[in-house]
């Protein structure tokens, strides 16, 4: 057997792509290692959206470097390096010029033809086989269907590529167009990941609230709100998520389905971006900060409970005083329960990076302090809110300290409490009796402790 290390970097759809890389090499001979000197292949699946994420990758390329050589001097054995994802997409050439004992680079869209690239790497070679294309094909539609049981609560990729053009974002460039999978194809992996002993399903895209399809049967059109009633359907799927959503596509169905649908959980992460309209403007959202308060209300109607998450861009070209006490005000308004914030990077290629206007390095640091603190201090309150309770968790895996088991409330926040292996998997009523900033600690209700969930 030979072994297959995968470092994952960004997104959640990076995640789901790993696990399905290992899946195609599976019946290649390949199996996971935590381990990668003793790794025959090693696989980083790379993240451009901000130029940090991106330069991460060359220096792990010069770390493995010495592994590869190691690995060759010391025991004769051969070390395979690929470069997946969207570092992979966006600069596949520059990473053959400066990291040529890179054996293998394979964009986003066509890692299901990994085995054909292993077989064509040379390692001898100091050259890269390079499959950076759109191909015609559908990834999806070679994957194969026999995976390894991905635990309790599994990602289920439903969506892929961007057609938003957001001015300052890589996506649409290292993703391709906008595409939705087929309902039936989801519908079969949902029902095989519940075979498989998965209880929580998170449904996955770039743009997840984008996805459309017509049923089997090809009568009308189902958007992403029916794809959830439908997968509510499927017997021992206990809870549904769903990331992430561009405010555009909020619609009525969908936020519907946060009222009627039990397994839905009550939690949404809707990045704004910025509570500023001339910003958003340049942005190239399409939405005003108005529209996005006009969805909040209206799913807090329909769901009182709603915790909600969001994404935002300090330092964007041309951001003045102003517009920043804007973004500061729409937080206000609305209240997070959690949210990540991020100084605005200028990506080769995207409109913003040769915008007038951008913003000095300590101006965006000194925002995004002002930002995080006050997300922060809604995120404690949020949590605080929450000591007291009693809540329905998920119990994911062991957590770090011994006797440790951790899962996620209904509202996404973790949550830690003393416990066994054996409750992995159930689904527990837990006391919540102290709030953290990142986390909730529970003891479980007396009751849910006896018997199987
Ligand atoms: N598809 C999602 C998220 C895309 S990337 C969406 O549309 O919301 C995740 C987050 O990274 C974005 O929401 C944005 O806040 C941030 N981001 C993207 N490009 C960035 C850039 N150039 N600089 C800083 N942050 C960026
Ligand atoms: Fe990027 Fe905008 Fe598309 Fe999100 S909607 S992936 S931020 S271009
Ligand atoms: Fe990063 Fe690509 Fe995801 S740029 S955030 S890994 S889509």
């Amino acid at each position: 057997m030979k072994k297959l290390y995968i470092k994952t970097f960004g997104c959640q759809m990076n995640v789901y792509d790993s696990e399905r890389m290992a899946d195609v090499l599976a019946p290649t001979g390949y199996t996971p290692t935590q381990a990668p000197e003793d790794a025959d292949m090693v696989i980083l699946n790379t993240c451009h959206i901000r130029e940090k994420a991106s330069e991460k990758v060359f220096s792990d390329l010069g770390r493995l470097r010495v592994l590869k050589q190691r690995a060759q001097d010391q025991q004769n054995r051969q070390m395979l390096i690929a470069v997946a994802g969207c570092v992979a997409q966006a600069e596949g050439e520059e990473i053959t010029r400066r990291a040529p004992y890179v054996d293998m680079v394979v964009g986003p869209q066509t890692y299901h033809r990994l085995p054909e690239l292993v077989a064509k790497a040379d390692p001898a070679a100091r050259k890269s086989v390079v499959d950076t294309e759109f191909p015609e094909e559908v990834k999806f539609d070679f994957l194969p269907e026999e995976a390894s049981p991905r635990g309790p609560a599994a990602f289920l990729s439903v969506q892929e590529g961007c057609d938003k053009f957001c001015s300052f974002c890589v996506v649409p460039y290292t993703r391709g167009a906008e595409f939705s999978r087929p309902a039936a194809q989801i519908l079969d992996e949902a029902r095989r990941l519940v075979a498989g002993g998965t209880k929580e399903i998170t449904l996955l895209g770039q743009n997840v609230n984008a996805w459309h399809g017509t049923p089997a049967d090809n009568r009308g059109e189902w958007g992403l709100g029916r794809l959830l009633r439908e997968l509510a359907e499927i017997d021992g799927l206990e809870r549904l998520r769903y990331t992430t959503s561009h405010p555009l596509d909020m619609d009525e169905a969908l936020m519907t389905a946060h009222r009627d649908i039990p397994a839905l959980m009550p939690y949404l992460h809707l990045p704004v971006q910025s509570g500023s309209d001339s910003i958003l403007s340049a942005m190239n959202r399409r939405h005003t900060a108005d529209d996005y308060r006009r969805i909040i209300d209206r799913l807090r109607t329909l769901r009182p409970d709603i915790a909600l998450s969001g994404d935002f861009i300090v330092g964007f070209p041309g951001e003045s005083d102003k517009d920043f006490a804007d973004t500061i005000k729409l937080v206000s308004d609305v209240g997070y329960a959690s949210a990540y914030s991020f100084k605005y990077s200028a990506r080769p290629g995207t409109p913003a990076s040769g915008a007038d206007g951008q913003i000095d390095e300590q101006v965006k640091s000194d925002r995004l302090a002002a930002l995080q603190q006050l997300l922060d201090a809604q995120q404690l309150a949020f949590n605080k809110k929450c000591e007291g309770m009693r809540l329905p968790v998920l119990i994911e895996k062991q957590g770090s300290r011994d006797g440790q088991m951790t899962g996620r409330s209904p509202f996404m926040q973790s949550v830690y409490l003393s416990g066994e292996a054996s409750w992995i998997g159930r689904i527990m009523d837990l006391d919540i009796t102290e709030a953290r900033q990142n986390s909730l600690l529970c003891t479980p209700a007396a009751a849910s402790t006896k018997g199987a969930a």
